[in-house]
């Protein structure tokens, strides 16, 4: 199986995603940082090492990242969407295990060299800790195989201003260190990712499924789905980090990805936080430009929900 390092803000779809890692044997999940984003670090961590607990998978490092962003203060999370606690309020039993000693860069560069050539990075919640790792170490990107994003909208319209992502938004100086590191970037932006949902017929197959992970998450998916109907009108909530985790497990398969510069908005003004893609030609080969090698996910074989079903709820 393919080694993996997750860095993750966990928060409810990221449960999700990682109740999907767990279940594909495709890929080890060697180690998980965590930053903050849908809630700070630390709870995410907590958030972490009890869905683990239930998957009985403790085993796996699971370090605290970066509570700030490269520039400025963590401004306090998402609680409208994901809750005070990031599982939609849903109490989990704490983990008995502790966080690993190191910080989550330490751990992502560890892993870097224990695999050299082969790690594969999942990234779903704001680059801070992948941006501090490469400047830790400049080597890292020649060390891993590729990286997934979740984040960035490209023509489609953001999600916490008119143009930004909240991954990307959260820490706008970071992804622009990471989408233009001299590595392979598949971007998963919303403009896929909204169009994959899960409704209460399939929050109810969790509930019912044989996993208490699959359970756990399954109720954690009420307040999601409730905030999906406050915002959107319809009740059925975007399944963001599930499909860049699917994506990157190669059960789903990007249909049309092209390969295209992207540069990110990390001004001060109504831009910032912006995935500003040159969709012009839309190459499909490595062309010879900064931040080239960033393939944008618009498009894909198979719908994420029914898949994830079918590993999580048999
Ligand atoms: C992304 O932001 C977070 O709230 C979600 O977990 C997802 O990673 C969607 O914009
Ligand atoms: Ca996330």
């Amino acid at each position: 199986a393919t080694p993996l390092y997750l860095d993750c803000d966990t928060g409810i779809d990221d449960a999700l995603a990682l109740a999907y890692l767990l279940a594909s044997p495709e890929v080890h999940v060697a180690g998980i940082g965590t930053v903050s984003g849908n809630v700070s670090a630390a709870v995410a961590a907590e958030n972490t090492q009890a869905l683990l607990a239930l998957a009985g998978r403790e085993e796996i490092p699971v370090a605290v990242g970066s509570t700030d962003p490269l520039r400025g203060t963590f401004a306090g999370g998402s609680p409208d969407v994901h809750g005070q606690n990031g599982l939609g309020g849903v109490s989990l039993e704490p983990a008995t295990a502790r966080p690993d000693p190191r910080d989550a860069v330490d751990l992502l560069i560890d892993l870097a060299r224990q695999y050299p050539g082969e790690l594969r990075i999942l990234a779903i919640g704001p680059l801070t800790n992948l941006a501090q790792a490469i400047e830790r170490e400049p080597e890292l990107p020649a060390l891993v195989r590729d990286v997934v994003v979740m984040g960035g909208a490209v023509l489609a319209p953001g999600n916490v201003s008119a143009v930004a992502e909240a991954n990307i938004a959260n820490d706008p100086e970071a992804a622009a260190a990471v989408l233009s590191a001299d590595w392979d970037v598949m971007l998963v932006p919303l403009d896929v990712t909204m169009e994959h949902t899960l409704d209460e017929l399939g929050r109810r197959r969790l509930l019912e499924a044989p996993e208490a992970i699959s359970r756990a998450v399954g109720e954690s998916l009420e307040a999601y789905l409730d905030r999906y109907l406050q915002v959107y009108g319809y009740r059925a909530c975007a399944l963001h980090d599930p499909l860049a985790a699917a994506l990157l497990v190669g059960t789903v398969q990007p249909t049309r990805a092209p390969r295209v510069p992207v540069v990110v908005d990390h001004s001060d003004g109504p831009g910032r936080g912006q995935t500003i893609a040159d969709m012009r030609g839309q190459r499909r080969g490595p062309v010879d430009v900064p931040g080239a090698r960033c393939q944008v996910v618009l498009e894909t074989d198979l719908q994420v929900g029914p898949v994830l079903l079918d590993r999580l709820a048999g």
